[in-house]
């Protein structure tokens, strides 16, 4: 029987730090309200371009499975952040790595987009027509941040995680056991960028709209109930308990939606792995960043049971059940090198921060609520 299963794994994580206290000093919060509230206590920022991380998280995957990058036949960019709609973040990605026989897209489901994309990556092996899949999650999201709205501003991060996937055939399962996939309609405006494409909302757009803007307790409410009963779901299609389950990787978007979501699920605090303290909401980002360190801190045994779960704008949600292989350790490494520089995080949001204030101080999510 053919499965896929992950073979290698990766990151890219930005240099320049954003903390709750630098924040503190552009717009009227505080690092007791974001802590509490959401969990983040820094985030970091991207001078380079989505498909530089990508590219990056993804040198550092294909090196762990001990590949080069003319064995990829498959990218896959789970973005809602691309340097450029035309052409996609995964070809500009696949020329900086070299990658010369892979076929390669984009693909937005934005928080939930790097599981979309680990499930029909893991489709397209299972039905044969690829082999070698480097499925990469990566935002430069602080684009579509106005740091003048402090109801979005502190929530979202920078950064790239990657896996490669890789056909094997074997009787005993592996990879992904059971997985969905899903969207609940007449949700767009809960969580959206109005004006981040074709969509014109008024004859002069405004650069708030640029921005993300969301509904925050509404999307909170619903992120809780999509997380828990997709979950729930694809424990019972894969036949375990929550006792089964060695290690859970949610969507970091706020430790208290991953803290009630788990509590429902009745898996233990102990098993979920949370690192949005150190980077905030990566969109994309965020799952294949927190398995890689999983991976690094030696939180995953061979054979280990793990369920993955995201939701985001969409609204979308994924959530799946994947049985670990043999090995947990890299066979080659790559170290991940951005170009130097000696800007902070302040430093880089100064051309967004000019942006919104000179475009459109006022509008912002609160404002408009
Ligand atoms: C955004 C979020 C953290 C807000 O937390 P909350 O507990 O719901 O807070 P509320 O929106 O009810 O706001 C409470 C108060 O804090 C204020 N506030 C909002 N942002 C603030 C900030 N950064 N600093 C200080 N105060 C802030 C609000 O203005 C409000 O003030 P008021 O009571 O005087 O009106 C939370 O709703 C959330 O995480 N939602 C989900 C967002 C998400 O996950 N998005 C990405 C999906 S992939």
């Amino acid at each position: 029987m053919r499965y896929a299963t992950i073979t290698g794994w990766g990151k890219a994580i930005p240099p320049a730090i954003l903390s709750n206290a630098d924040l503190e000093t552009i717009m009227e919060t505080s690092d007791e309200w974001i802590s509490t509230r959401t969990g983040i206590k820094e985030r970091r920022i991207a001078e380079v371009e989505t498909s530089d991380m990508a590219a990056m998280a993804g040198r550092q995957a294909i090196a762990a499975a001990g590949k080069s990058p003319e064995d990829v036949d498959l990218i896959v960019v789970a973005t809602c952040s691309p340097d450029t709609l035309l052409p996609s973040a995964a070809a500009w990605a696949q020329t900086k790595l070299g990658a010369t026989n892979a076929a390669a897209f984009d693909l937005n489901a934005a928080c939930s987009g790097f599981l979309y994309s680990l499930i029909v990556a893991t489709n397209m092996i299972k039905g044969g027509t690829h082999k070698c899949a480097l499925v990469i999650g990566s935002e430069k999201l602080h684009s579509f941040v106005n740091f003048r709205d402090r109801t979005t501003a502190v929530l979202f991060g920078d950064g790239a995680g990657a896996v490669l996937l890789e056909a094997v055939d074997q009787d005993e399962p592996t990879g992904l056991l059971s997985s969905e996939m899903g969207l609940e309609v007449g949700t767009e405006e809960l969580l959206w960028a109005p004006q981040s494409g074709t969509k014109t909302y008024t004859d002069e757009a405004i650069a708030s709209e640029r921005a993300i803007q969301m509904g925050g307790s509404e999307v909170f409410r619903r992120a809780v109930t999509m997380m828990a009963e997709s979950s729930e779901r694809v424990l019972a299609e894969a036949g375990w308990t929550s006792e089964d389950v060695d290690i859970m990787i949610p969507h970091q978007a706020n430790v208290r939606i991953i803290d009630a979501a788990t509590r429902r699920l009745g898996i233990d605090e102990s098993k979920v792995f949370v690192n949005i303290a150190s980077y905030g909401n990566t969109s994309g980002a965020t799952i294949p960043i927190a398995l890689t360190e999983a991976l690094e801190e030696g939180r995953i045994e061979p054979g280990a049971k793990l369920v993955f779960a995201a939701f985001g704008a969409g609204l979308t949600w994924a959530a799946a059940t994947f049985q670990w292989g043999d090995r947990v350790t890299p066979i080659d490494t790559y170290d991940v090198e951005f170009p130097a520089s000696s800007l902070t995080g302040i430093d880089i949001i100064q051309a967004n921060l000019e942006y919104f204030g000179r475009n459109d101080v006022a509008a912002t999510s609160e404002a408009a609520e």
